[in-house]
């Protein structure tokens, strides 16, 4: 089902006391119309789940184990999340393809793993800059489609969310504007189309990913497939993250 919806990522941020006061602050601030999914460090979310409890915030991660559980040190199996209650994590963001080699065979793997444990996965591709440049960006986030996700049974491909991250635009203060990340939504959507049908194309959720705050959320979040955003700088700060899934 197509869902509008805003994934705070607080990638590798937060004390224990930082983490604690940050859920607090969001929780007495979201309405009580309005839903999130925050993905936390793993450290954090046995806290997490606590302190979201009977409210309409879910805890995420941010990465998971190819493995399952055995010895693979400092590894953090898809069941232990299950254990744990989460519902959503990330696989395949770029700092984890950049800077820990992640290649798309791998994220695939990652990708089969959250979905058997009966989890949602937040799969995220975008180009780099380079890519931008060269012309080529929308070969290029199609085949990461492709490779990471289109072994998937349909069934199994309507549980997954995309996210559309340019990695120009991470933690950059540059934001693609909302007709460059529109171009790019509405391409990876055509191709889920191809795949598979027009009913799974029109249900997967697709949201954008890179220097989303509250001034530009609005104009981003109202092109006509983009169903949301995956937030990391400004998932930091409570009143502005808050404000962003309200622009939703
Ligand atoms: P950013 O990060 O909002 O800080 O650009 C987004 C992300 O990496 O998910």
């Amino acid at each position: 089902m197509r869902k509008k919806l805003v994934i705070g990522n607080w990638k590798m941020n937060t004390s224990t006391e930082e983490a604690i006061n940050l859920i607090v602050d969001i929780k007495g601030l979201l309405p009580a119309d309005k839903e999130t999914v925050l993905c936390v460090p793993f450290t954090h979310i046995a806290i997490g789940d606590e302190l979201v409890l009977d409210t309409n915030i879910q805890i995420g991660a941010q990465n998971v184990s190819a493995y399952d559980n055995g010895a693979y040190t400092g590894e953090i199996s898809a069941d232990m999340l299950k254990s744990l209650a989460v519902d959503y994590v990330i696989v395949g963001h770029s700092e984890r393809r950049q800077l820990f080699y992640e290649s798309d065979e791998l994220v695939k793997t990652k990708i089969d793993k959250v979905l058997a444990a009966g989890m949602i996965p937040v799969f995220c591709c975008g180009e780099t800059l380079e890519i931008r440049n060269s012309g080529n960006y929308l070969e290029a986030v199609t085949k990461q489609l492709q490779n990471g996700l289109f072994h998937l049974r349909s069934d199994w491909f309507s549980k997954v969310v995309v996210a559309y991250e340019p990695i120009w635009a991470i933690g950059t203060g540059e934001t693609a504007s909302p007709e460059q990340a529109q171009e790019v939504h509405n391409t990876l959507r055509n191709s889920i189309r191809e795949k598979y049908n027009d009913t799974t194309a029109d249900n997967t959720t697709i949201l954008y990913g890179g220097s989303v705050n509250a001034i530009n959320a609005s104009d981003l979040f109202g092109q006509k497939d983009i169903d949301g955003g995956l937030v990391g700088g400004a998932s930091l700060h409570a009143e502005k993250f808050v404000a962003i899934i309200n622009a939703l």
